[in-house]
């Protein structure tokens, strides 16, 4: 959730809905961006978001086709209340930054029931988003689902309550993933990941709070958005690396209350176990292999 975006809603957007409420879109059509000739184009910020949803309160999208979107295929923001399901949506997995959904800044948002095969996130949750659910989601190529990132250029940034249930990943970059710039106040809490499954996932699990995008000069700070109260169960699995569990936390700050339960993720690569690695993450383990013993108390 860009700053122009918030101050000028119909700026490089395509197809945008503003203040709209009760706005039900339910059918079969599908809306293609034509995103190919947009892809080359080196200033990303120029490239328009396909279909956006800005202010809209109880929003219902439901059955469509996204296809090869400019930038975003669907993008919330500042919504309350919507149930987005039954979509397809897919651009070819080296197309930059086509995420499926993005949602910031919204409150009580169900996804579910969606297949989502991308460039980019399946779905990403930016800050100010509350009671967001996401169940029955087929995710991949694409980055995964990511709640983030957050914190950026010292910003408060809020997320909570984000649910995350009965999801498949298949060949994604990460799988379930929290990002946070250094720097950071605010928080990313009460949130599960629960009956998951991973097929080739390169980083299935992964909180990284070092989050510094290629080209970016990042160093540490001492503040940081405060992770906590992160539950993982009943997830399956494997990964095209070993490092299947990756909780880097803030080295001041610190993620308190992660729960691992029955987790079991397996490494692909010939010869190699799987690990966990953690750094600064407090939390229990129960029934999880490899085994979480990086885990502080
Ligand atoms: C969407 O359309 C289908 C087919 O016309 C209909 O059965 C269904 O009730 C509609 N759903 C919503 C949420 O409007
Ligand atoms: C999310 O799921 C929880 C638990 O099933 C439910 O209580 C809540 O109403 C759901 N929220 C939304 C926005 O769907
Ligand atoms: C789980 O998700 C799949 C779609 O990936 C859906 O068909 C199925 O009904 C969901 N199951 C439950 C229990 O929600
Ligand atoms: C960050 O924002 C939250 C929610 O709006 C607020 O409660 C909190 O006081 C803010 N924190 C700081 C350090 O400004
Ligand atoms: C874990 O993630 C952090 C942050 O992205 C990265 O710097 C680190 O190399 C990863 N650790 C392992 C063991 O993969
Ligand atoms: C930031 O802190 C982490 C954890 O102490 C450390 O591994 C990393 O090297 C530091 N990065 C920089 C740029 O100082």
């Amino acid at each position: 959730m860009e700053q122009w975006e918030m101050e000028k809603p119909m700026t490089l957007l395509w197809l945008a809905f503003t203040n709209v409420n009760g706005l039900t879109i339910n059918g079969s059509g599908t809306i293609n961006g034509r995103g190919s000739a947009w892809w080359p184009q080196p200033c990303l910020h120029k490239v328009a978001k396909a279909l956006t949803f800005y202010r809209c309160n109880r929003l219902v999208l439901k059955g469509l086709r996204h296809i090869n979107s400019q930038r975003n295929h669907i993008t919330l923001t500042n919504c309350k209340g919507a149930t987005i399901s039954n979509l397809h949506i897919s651009a070819p997995a080296t197309s930059p930054n086509t995420d499926g959904i993005d949602i910031g800044g919204s409150s009580n948002v169900q996804i579910r029931n969606s297949f989502i095969s991308t460039g980019d996130d399946c779905i990403a949750v930016s800050s100010g988003s509350s009671h967001i659910n996401i169940t029955g989601i087929s995710c991949g190529p694409g980055h995964g689902i990511s709640i983030g990132a957050l914190g950026v250029h010292g910003e408060n940034d809020t997320v909570e309550e984000v649910h995350v249930r009965n999801c498949t990943f298949k060949g994604t970059m990460t799988g379930v993933r929290i990002k946070t710039w250094q720097g950071g106040v605010g928080y990313a809490r009460k949130i599960s990941f629960d009956k998951i499954k991973f097929i080739r996932v390169d980083s299935p699990i992964i909180i990284d709070q070092y989050y510094c995008p290629s080209g970016e000069n990042c160093r540490n700070e001492t503040s940081a958005i405060k992770i906590s109260d992160v539950s993982y169960k009943s997830i399956v699995g494997t990964s095209i690396t070993d490092k299947v569990i990756n909780l880097s936390c803030d080295q001041n700050v610190g993620c308190s209350n992660i729960q691992l339960d029955h987790v079991y993720i397996k490494s692909m690569v010939p010869g190699k176990k799987a690990y966990s690695y953690c750094f600064n993450a407090h939390g229990k383990y129960t029934h999880t292999r490899p085994v979480a013993d990086c885990l502080k108390p």
